[in-house]
């Protein structure tokens, strides 16, 4: 299966075995199927709200996995059925993956009230509203795990792991991300400096927190040598 440069850096921060982990908003179910395949949980949960999307899924998993270690769940995300899951303590792994900040602040909230007695993990890969997104995190009392920035297709997309117990504090702009002797971290902060710089401009947006949060990074952002 052909696979992007950023579903495989997913993949690759899955270091643990869970007994359950969710694909949300899975579409094609790429992610979760590298995680069939590198044998990282009992059970793998495809779920999306688009029955055609998932009796498609459904089919291709029958005949590459047989009916073994996946579920398929045609549902909304945010009624994700954790509780029914639990176990022993050990936490489940949720990841939300190529879906706008917004949604993905409503779904990561609307999972952690339903459940707030389940140990849970997020993998999360927003499109946008990164700074919203680690906000929203922060105030959900999420602990980071790890963070990275990846390249893929000349758009940036920055992955954030965390956890419902333990962790460090999820940073607004990232701290453990950036690595400036990285020619793309560089990049990625230029162009995020730029779209706030543009957006300040504009009298009805008040971004001033946002900008000078990514603006205290530039002392490191030194030029190469
Ligand atoms: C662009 S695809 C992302 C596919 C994959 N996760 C990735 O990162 O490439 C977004 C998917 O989210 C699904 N989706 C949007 N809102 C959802 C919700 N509330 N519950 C479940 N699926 C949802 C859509 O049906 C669509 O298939």
């Amino acid at each position: 299966m052909k696979v992007s440069l950023r579903i495989q850096q997913l993949s690759t921060m899955v270091h643990g075995h869970y007994t359950h982990i969710w694909d949300c908003c899975c579409d094609h179910g790429l992610l979760g199927q590298l995680l069939l395949e590198r044998g990282r949980a009992d059970c793998v949960h495809f779920v999306d709200v688009v029955p055609a999307l998932m009796n498609t899924l459904e089919h291709h998993l029958q005949q590459d996995y047989g009916d073994r270690r996946w579920q398929v769940h045609c549902l909304d995300v945010a009624r994700l059925p954790l509780s029914r899951y639990a176990g022993a303590g050990e936490p489940q792994l949720v990841m939300i993956a190529g879906v706008g900040g917004d949604l993905l602040v409503d779904l990561v909230t609307a999972i952690c009230q339903a459940h707030p007695e389940v140990p849970v993990e997020f993998l999360l890969c927003p499109v946008y509203h990164n700074y919203k997104v680690r906000r929203a995190l922060a105030d959900l009392s999420l602990g980071l795990i790890s963070e990275t920035l990846v390249e893929d297709k000349q758009r940036f997309y920055e992955i954030l792991h965390v956890a419902s117990a333990g962790g460090d504090p999820v940073s607004p702009v990232g701290e453990r991300m950036w690595d400036f002797t990285d020619t793309v971290h560089r990049a990625y902060l230029q162009q995020t400096l730029n779209h706030y710089r543009r957006m300040a401009s504009n009298p009805h947006q008040d971004v001033s927190a946002e900008l000078q949060a990514y603006q205290r990074l530039e002392p490191a952002f030194l030029p190469l040598k």
